[in-house]
Parts: C-alpha cells; sequence; structure tokens
C-alpha cells in the first residue's frame, strides 16, 4: 500500500483570530479524496487562502483562495485540487479544500488563513 501523509494546520493572517480546522493531522493512502474544512467566527472575513507547504521546502505556496463565493486558483493547482465555500453571509465561516485523488506529490502541511476583503 501506498501511503501519503497530509497534516494540516492553521494559521491566522490577522492576530487574535482564531482559525479550527477539521483535521490537525491526517493520514490518507493514494487514491483517497481529502476534503479539510476551516472555519471561524468572524463573519466579516470574506477571504479565505489555502497555502501548501512541502516536505524539505519552507515556501507557503498559495493554493487559491476564496473571495466571498468566487474561487481562485493558483497556477498549477487547478487539476487537482478544489476550494468550496461561500463567505458572503453574516454567520460564521466555513471553506473547505478538497485533493481529489491523492498523491505522493500531495504529501505537505496545508495552511488556512483568513481576513477581510479589500
Ligand atoms: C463546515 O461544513 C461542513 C460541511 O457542511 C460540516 O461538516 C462542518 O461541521 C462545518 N464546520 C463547522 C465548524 O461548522
Amino acid at each position: 500500500m501506498n501511503c501519503i501523509f497530509v497534516f494540516s494546520c492553521l494559521a491566522g493572517l490577522s492576530l487574535g483570530l482564531e482559525v479550527h480546522q477539521s483535521h490537525s493531522d491526517l493520514i490518507k493512502k493514494a487514491g483517497d479524496k481529502i476534503q479539510i474544512f476551516c472555519s471561524h467566527e468572524r463573519t466579516n472575513y470574506r477571504v479565505m487562502l489555502w497555502y501548501q507547504r512541502s516536505p524539505g521546502d519552507t515556501a507557503m505556496k498559495l493554493i487559491g483562495y476564496l473571495y466571498f463565493k468566487d474561487v481562485i486558483m493558483e497556477d498549477g493547482y487547478q487539476k487537482d485540487f478544489r476550494i468550496s465555500g461561500d463567505l458572503g453571509g453574516e454567520t460564521a465561516k466555513n471553506g473547505s479544500l478538497i485533493i481529489q485523488t491523492l498523491e505522493q506529490v500531495h504529501t505537505g502541511v496545508y495552511y488556512c488563513a483568513a481576513r477581510e476583503a479589500q
């Protein structure tokens, strides 16, 4: 069996923001689909960003982000990743990152961050 490790962590870009992520430590196998949720209580934060940090790499690479309910994906991430959620209402925010079919190359640490829309 070909196992890969996907760890999710969290980071709020703004001090004092408490962001909750659904799995702090995920171990999945190749071929699985995963969905990582990220939620917080800042009702006026309408941007949610998702980052990837690959093992042995210090760079946090932007996968894409939600802007209200629009999804903006960065180059190179359109094929394997999906972002979903609707940050438009006046309620607590809840978005997710989906990896359609896990492969070894997806091993890494995934971060979500939130901020206001400018
Ligand atoms: C976010 O949405 C998902 C799917 O609808 C749900 O399972 C999860 O409990 C929600 N998280 C929070 C903190 O509301």
